[in-house]
């Protein structure tokens, strides 16, 4: 077993070993779980949700995943608690750090959660931030080692926004040997200090990274294709630009004829049909979102299980 994690705040940062090792612990906890359910791993041990953004399968996931291990949650209402304006991140991370065993945190900024987790004497887990979402990628990486038996040579096309959710499966690709590509408009790329350290991951681990403006020649021989909204929470005010800018981005018929017929698709989810996506290629069989979406429970599971007990 490597090293326990102390704090899950992005992917990048984590030693490959470690990302390895969760992402096979959350495929074992599935299969764990399909044959024996619920578990009393975390019994007792509590879990404060902090959510500035809506969601869905983040938030849910997290609850589960403690209801399943014998733990429970606590939800915080961000305009109630006002994190940094009703009182400092310091002392809510201090106050928090004496009643719960794990922070959870949605931000705007990646800097609330880096701030959070360095006051608190608890694990803090980024529930997605305007930079990674680390949760995201794990799930994603758990699907791919359950339909594939290994990541190691894995070809993602990642056709959309250079994003949190692209960053984060960029450096999944770095720590596990996959061969990552973006297709994405001009002014959309990925930020150069996270290329910086994907690239230097690639160098140990076999993997590649590659940016590309051509959607077509991103999907010629990939394995899996990913999309995500165009327009992420947060972004609301460049909607009409980037909806005009991506358009040619769509993940569509035309575009999954130019990849390998073994090809799949995934998203991270929600989706918007007609705009980074369409109906036709989300109710075909090659769509396999929802795989994704359900090992979300695992993959956050195998974090909160590393990050509390150790
Ligand atoms: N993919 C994802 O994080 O979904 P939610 O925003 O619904 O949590
Ligand atoms: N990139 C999207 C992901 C949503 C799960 C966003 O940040 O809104």
């Amino acid at each position: 077993m490597s090293k326990p994690l102390r704090h899950l705040l992005n992917l990048v940062d984590q030693p490959s070993a470690l990302v390895e090792e969760l992402v096979r612990d959350a495929a074992r906890l599935r299969a764990d779980f399909r044959a024996a359910g619920p578990s009393e791993t975390l019994h007792g041990r509590t879990a404060a949700l902090f959510f500035e953004k809506p969601s869905l399968r983040t938030r849910v996931t997290f609850e589960v995943a403690m209801i399943q291990t014998g733990g429970s949650t606590v939800i915080l209402d961000p305009a109630s608690v006002s994190i940094g304006k009703r009182e400092s991140v310091h002392d809510a991370a201090k106050s928090l750090s004496r009643w719960v065993d794990c922070i959870v945190a949605r931000t705007f900024t990646q800097a609330l959660v880096d701030d959070l987790a360095r006051h608190a004497s608890v694990p803090v887990i980024n529930a997605l931030t305007d930079e990674e979402h680390p949760c995201q990628a794990l799930a994603f990486g758990q699907m791919m080692l359950e339909r594939r038996g290994s990541l190691r040579g894995a070809r993602v096309a990642f056709v959309g926004d250079g994003n949190n959710v692209a960053n984060s499966l960029a450096a999944l690709a770095g720590h596990c040997g996959m061969h990552f590509t973006l297709a994405c408009p001009k002014g959309y790329e990925q930020p150069p200090a996270l290329l910086k350290k994907v690239e230097a991951l690639c160098a140990i681990t076999g993997g590649s990274y590659k940016q590309t403006y051509d959607p077509i020649e991103a999907v010629r021989d990939a394995d899996v294709i990913y999309t995500d909204v165009w327009v992420s929470m947060g972004e609301e005010d460049q909607a009409a630009e980037k909806t005009k800018n991506f358009h040619p981005y769509q993940v569509n018929a035309a575009l999954l004829a130019a990849a390998p017929e073994t090809c799949v698709v995934t998203h991270c989810l929600p989706a918007h049909p007609g705009e980074e996506i369409t109906q036709e290629v989300m109710d075909s069989a090659r769509y396999v979102a929802f795989d994704e979406a359900e090992n979300r429970l695992h993959a956050q599971k195998a974090v909160l299980l590393h990050l509390i007990r150790g």
